[in-house]
């Protein structure tokens, strides 16, 4: 069974979303796409939630979220529990963001990545496991665990 992967984006992040659905697809993931649809101005929580809900009650591994600057969409998924959400504007932060902190939401900043950038972004994502070791105990750590 394919992995479902939930992806949202608000009205700056729905061309590069629409990209990454199709990465996503071409690589044999099943992208799940939470909207928003077109380029109408809507509110970025409401689709950070409801990528962070699936994440968050472990319906979803791991999720993709787009908005202008990234900043939005990250503050909103990372109130839930269990939420990792990193924005990353270069492969380097996204492997970074997998290798050290275990990122289960991507973020990408639609209005300053190439749409090429945002694949290679998502691609390195997707490819890069956690570390574990002295990271596992720093991602405790985050919500106060022990590491
Ligand atoms: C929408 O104009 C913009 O505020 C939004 O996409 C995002 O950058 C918010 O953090």
């Amino acid at each position: 069974m394919p992995e479902v992967i939930p992806i949202g984006s608000d009205h700056a992040g729905v061309e590069l979303k629409a990209r990454l659905v199709e990465e996503l697809r071409s690589l044999g993931y099943e992208p799940l796409d939470l909207g928003t649809t077109g380029t109408e101005s809507v509110d970025y929580p409401d689709f950070a939630h409801a990528v962070a809900d699936r994440v968050e009650r472990q319906e979803a591994r791991r999720g993709v979220l787009l908005c202008g600057t990234g900043l939005g969409m990250a503050y909103a998924a990372n109130r839930h529990p269990g939420v990792r959400a990193a924005v990353a504007w270069a492969p380097e932060i996204a492997r970074l963001a997998r290798e050290h902190n275990d990122a289960n939401v991507l973020v990408l900043p639609a209005r300053f990545v190439s749409s090429d950038d945002g694949v290679r972004i998502l691609r390195t994502w997707l490819e890069t496991e956690f570390a574990g070791g002295r990271h596992s105990r720093r991602v405790a750590k985050i919500d106060r665990e022990q590491g």
